[in-house]
């Protein structure tokens, strides 16, 4: 009779997490009984292991997550549900992230949903670029959790200490906006600024590659007529403060949450109150649903007067966001830079803003104090040896980190060559930063500037088309160890500036198709191609 071997417990815990063989087979059983698997699983992060492992601290791993098919921000929520399907708990939460790792919520999406498996985050509306339908997945998959038996113990964790003052999104700091110039041209059809904060007093320091997260406040148009719908006194006391207060700076007023709708709800009888409940389960009973912020729903259901303590209840937090940093600490001393595309668009004839962006960009004063953090750069910075060639992608605001590089190997003499892609709609209007990069590009600091006008002519040119048209030149910078980024839009341009360089490979390296989007994934696997994309 022949036994078949009982198939070995995988390794779930980093090549370098400090446990004896007797501790690393007792973990592995744990966390494998824990997850129900036997097989194709992947490595626990350090971060992972720590929140599930309480008191045992580790040291930092690369955290490669090869075994993540739906991280990407391109993919619809169903499809990259879909790809989790069967995944333990964890990973379909994480699969339920817009998956950018964008590091809006504290976390990237692999530690956040590993901390709200482990029960140590219990904020689940914190995924910025998911918005609802991210928060309204993972609330179905937290049920999940609190029916499964494999689940830890619902007890309240301790949370981390909080980090040093203007380096967390929980702990700000109010630092001085002090200069603010528009980067287009008059008849330009985008509004990107450069603004300048001043971090005086806030001992914050940063690396170029680094983010600043800001956390904005809403319109005040906005905000009355917010209080005109509610037909409620602006002074109305919430919690110390005032209603007015509250709707400035402690809630979003963009899309109409579920819990609003479900308020609602309770306000209103027959049709109306039906409709609303639809609305809070997420369904789109008259096709507008995705139109609906805060303002627009109240006057959808005219006439319903919540108590303004149960209205901002209902409302989610107001979140804060990040910016790429546009400026060397070495350059720009003691001040950090951004260039901020402000969204405006309408919608039943009513403009919509963008609320950071806006914000940055007309509705706090020059001198006045914004609430500010550093978000440490993850996977996104210069070479370490700085005779390394980089080649940098980065279309509209995209630019915004690769000024900061540029900024940067000046200051500290690199002798590596730099080359930079930039495009966006006109060459005449649209040309950030034109003065400083021409001066750089004359004194040869920037070796190559390759530009790329969307709307000059009849024919859309992009940086990829550029890309494929220096192939030769880029194939041999690559073969020199250059270092590649890209910043901007992540939606379609850093998915084509892939395909694109995957061609470049193929062409000019002489590799198939399959063969050279493994010479990709080794430069990514190796941090020589790192994305910051949004
Ligand atoms: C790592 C990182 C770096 C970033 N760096 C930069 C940067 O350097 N510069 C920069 O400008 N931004 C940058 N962003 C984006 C930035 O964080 C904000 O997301 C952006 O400014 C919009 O925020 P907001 O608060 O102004 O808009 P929100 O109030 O969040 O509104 C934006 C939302 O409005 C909706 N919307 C927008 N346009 C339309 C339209 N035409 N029709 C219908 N709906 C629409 C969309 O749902 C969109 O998600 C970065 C993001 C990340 C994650
Ligand atoms: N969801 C959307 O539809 C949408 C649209 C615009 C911007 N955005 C967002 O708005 C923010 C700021 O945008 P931005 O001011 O930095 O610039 P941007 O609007 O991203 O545009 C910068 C340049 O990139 C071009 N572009 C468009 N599609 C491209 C592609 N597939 N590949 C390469 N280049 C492409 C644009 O051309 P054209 O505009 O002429 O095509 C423009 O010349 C970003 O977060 C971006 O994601 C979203």
């Amino acid at each position: 009779m022949s036994i078949t071997p009982r198939p070995p417990i995988p390794s779930f815990l980093p090549e370098n997490a400090p446990f004896s063989p007797e501790q690393r087979a007792w973990l592995n059983g744990l966390f494998a009984g824990l997850y129900g698997l036997t097989e194709g699983v992947t490595p626990l992060s350090a971060q992972e292991v720590a929140q599930l492992v309480p008191g045992v601290a580790l040291a930092p791993a690369a955290d490669t997550d090869d075994d993540a098919p739906w991280h990407d921000p391109a993919m619809p929520l169903a499809d990259r549900m879909k790809l989790a399907e069967g995944k333990p708990l964890p990973r379909r939460m994480m699969a339920a992230m817009a998956q950018q790792d964008c590091g809006q919520c504290g976390y990237n999406c692999k530690d956040y949903s590993a901390s709200i498996f482990a029960r140590t985050e219990e904020r689940l509306n914190l995924c910025v670029p998911g918005g609802k339908e991210t928060a309204r997945m993972l609330k179905d998959l937290y049920r999940e959790l609190d029916a499964s038996a494999a689940a830890p113990p619902a007890e309240k964790k301790t949370l981390p200490a909080p980090a040093k003052p203007g380096y967390s999104r929980d702990n700000p700091v109010a630092a001085t906006l002090v200069h603010r110039r528009r980067l287009n041209k008059e008849g330009s059809q985008k509004e990107t600024w450069h603004v300048e904060i001043d971090l005086e007093g806030t001992e914050l320091a940063y690396e170029v590659g680094d983010s600043l997260g800001i956390y904005p406040v809403n319109d005040p148009g906005l905000v009355d007529a917010v209080i005109a719908a509610l037909g409620a006194p602006p002074d109305f006391p919430i919690g110390g403060r005032t209603l007015r207060e509250t709707l400035s700076d402690s809630v979003s007023l963009s899309p109409a949450p579920d819990m609003l709708f479900q308020l609602i709800s309770y306000l209103t009888g027959g049709d109306r109150r039906q409709k609303a409940k639809v609305l809070a389960t997420g369904q789109d009973p008259d096709g507008d649903a995705a139109t609906l912020d805060v303002l627009a729903a109240l006057q959808k259901f005219p006439g319903i007067r919540p108590d303004p303590g149960a209205f901002v209840e209902a409302l989610d937090p107001l979140q804060p966001r990040v910016y790429s940093i546009s400026s060397s600490p070495k350059v720009n001393v003691g001040r950090v830079s951004l260039t901020v595309d402000a969204v405006r668009y309408e919608i039943d004839k009513r403009v919509r803003l963008g609320v950071a962006s806006t914000f940055l960009a007309s509705r706090v004063a020059l001198g006045k104090k914004v609430r500010i953090y550093v978000q440490k750069a993850q996977h996104f910075a210069l070479p370490r040896d700085p005779n390394k060639p980089v080649i940098m992608i980065g279309p509209g605001t995209g630019v915004a980190p690769f000024r900061a590089f540029l900024q940067e190997r000046l200051a500290t003499n690199a002798p590596g060559p730099n080359w930079l892609y930039f495009g966006h709609q006109r060459s005449d209007y649209d040309f950030f930063y034109e003065e400083e990069l021409k001066a750089m590009r004359k004194t040869g600091h920037l070796t190559r500037l390759t530009l790329a006008w969307s709307r000059d002519g009849d024919e859309k040119i992009y940086v990829q088309h550029r890309m494929r048209d220096d192939g030769r030149d880029l194939w041999t910078w690559l073969e020199r160890g250059a270092h590649i980024y890209v910043c901007g839009d992540a939606l379609r341009m850093a998915k084509d500036v892939e395909r694109a360089l995957i061609g470049v490979v193929s062409e000019h390296g002489k590799r198939g198709p399959e063969d050279a989007a493994r010479y990709v994934a080794e430069l990514k696997k190796n941090d020589r191609y790192q994305v910051d994309v949004y």
